[in-house]
């Protein structure tokens, strides 16, 4: 009888074990083989969604009233996909990445180099202070030199007046912590720029910024006898960085010589800026894809990306690729991450706040250091495959699987009647449909 129950035990101590390694690995093979109901499931177990939030996904709804108070004249919504990447492990943890984007191969290619990253432990993530910049435009000044050297003098009243507009801010822990003030040269003469310097904790930042530059104003106004024209957030937002790094094994990758035709069309994007921009915009494709199905600003992401990547004069990648002393592959990515998870519409999209729980992040940097490892893979997928066989042969994979279930295939024969389609070449419904047929015959 004791052996009896101790065998029970240690049976529900397994299954138990096998369940929570089962719920908290994104390693899921076969995920995209999956029907969505299947997959949605998973998720389900992963991110412990409740039956209404599964509806809420499956169903895509953004109540259009919601949508009415979100911008003017509003008449409709336009939905996207959201696929989930599989395979990623940033930090030790494992992820699960939402990504709403309309373009086919992203999510795969993500997956599929979070798969690759996993074998040398995944992605190593790190961030700055979620610090902004809110520009306050000065003209009209007699004395710029003296007129910063009085506003650096004047910083404490300067700060104080800025932290009177959000006290909930500053009680957690964030809120204006420092300024510059400089001359500039322009068409119209010199001008004076301050920047006030605000830690935005979890929010994208951008309101509190605005609020607190034209509270500033008319202090600035005083100290330098100026004029105030704009006060605004910028977008580059260099003290708000997120970094990823991560090892890629060259057998992993397909071997040395796939090292060195990445290593090949990463020098080619460092010298010149027609691949630079799209070596770049590879990177923006992960980044932009988390950021939409978190509804953040995938403009100021953008902006601040590009800008960031020309910040000395030249324009170039925002990743960086070189070979390991044992031949593997080393990538990095640095880029400035305005996100927020707390406040404006992150705060109140339903469907942002699902997406927000099935990747589990508790705050702006970690959700900005996920960015920059999705980044990552999606600039290690594209470079791999454009260095080898070339991105088409992937994207006419998924667009077969496509025309096979418009033409009525399920289950496994989406893959079945794909893969014939690729192989002849004829990626067609009637094709598609001609297969079909014959499998259903034969
Ligand atoms: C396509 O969306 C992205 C790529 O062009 C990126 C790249 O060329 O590195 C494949």
């Amino acid at each position: 009888m004791y052996v009896t129950i101790q065998h029970f035990r240690v049976l529900i101590y397994k299954s138990a074990l096998k369940q929570l390694s089962l719920m908290k690995t994104s390693e899921l093979p076969g995920f995209y083989k999956l029907p969505p109901e299947e997959r949605l499931k998973i998720v389900k177990e992963f991110a412990d969604l409740t039956e209404e939030e599964v509806e809420i996904l499956k169903e895509g709804l953004l109540p259009l009233d919601q949508a009415n108070r979100m911008i003017e004249n509003v008449v409709g919504i336009m939905p996207l996909p959201i696929g989930i990447a599989t395979n990623f492990r940033i930090n030790g943890r494992d992820y699960l990445v939402p990504m709403a984007i309309e373009e086919p191969s992203v999510v795969a290619a993500a997956s599929n180099a979070a798969k690759m990253a996993r074998v040398k432990g995944g992605f190593f993530t790190e961030s700055t202070q979620p610090v902004m910049i809110g520009q306050i435009q000065l003209v009209n000044v007699n004395d710029p030199k003296k007129a910063c050297a009085d506003i650096r003098a004047a910083k404490e009243e300067i700060l104080k007046k800025a932290n009177e507009q959000d006290p909930v801010l500053v009680k957690l822990g964030g809120g204006a912590v420092d300024l510059e003030a400089r001359e500039i040269q322009t068409e119209r003469g010199p001008m004076v720029v301050v920047h006030l310097l605000v830690d935005v904790r979890d929010a994208m930042g951008a309101n509190v910024i605005n609020t607190m530059s034209e509270a500033v104003a008319p202090l600035l106004e005083k100290i330098t006898g100026g004029k105030v024209r704009l006060r605004i957030v910028s977008n580059l937002a260099i003290y708000r960085l997120a970094r990823a790094k991560a090892v890629f094994a060259k057998e992993a990758l397909g071997g040395e010589e796939v090292v060195e035709a990445i290593l090949d069309a990463y020098a080619f994007a460092v010298s010149d800026i027609f691949r630079c921009v799209t070596h770049n915009k590879g990177i923006m494709n992960g980044v932009i894809a988390v950021a939409l199905a978190t509804a953040n600003d995938t403009r100021a992401l953008e902006a601040g990306a590009h800008a960031y990547a020309a910040m000395d004069g030249r324009y170039r990648p925002l990743s960086r690729w070189s070979k390991t002393s044992d031949g593997d592959l080393l990538g990095e990515v640095e880029l400035p991450v305005a996100v927020g998870v707390v406040g404006g519409v992150t705060a109140v999209h339903p469907l942002a706040k699902i997406c927000r729980k099935i990747l589990g992040v508790k705050s702006a940097r970690e959700l900005g250091e996920v960015m920059a490892a999705v980044g990552l893979a999606n600039n290690l997928a594209a470079m791999r495959a454009l260095a080898t066989e070339g991105i088409q042969r992937g994207h006419m994979k998924l667009h077969a699987r496509n025309i096979a279930m418009m033409a009525g295939a399920e289950g496994e024969l989406v893959d079945i009647v794909a893969e014939r389609m690729v192989a002849e070449r004829k990626i067609r419904v009637d094709r598609a449909k001609e297969i079909l047929e014959e499998l259903k015959k034969g």
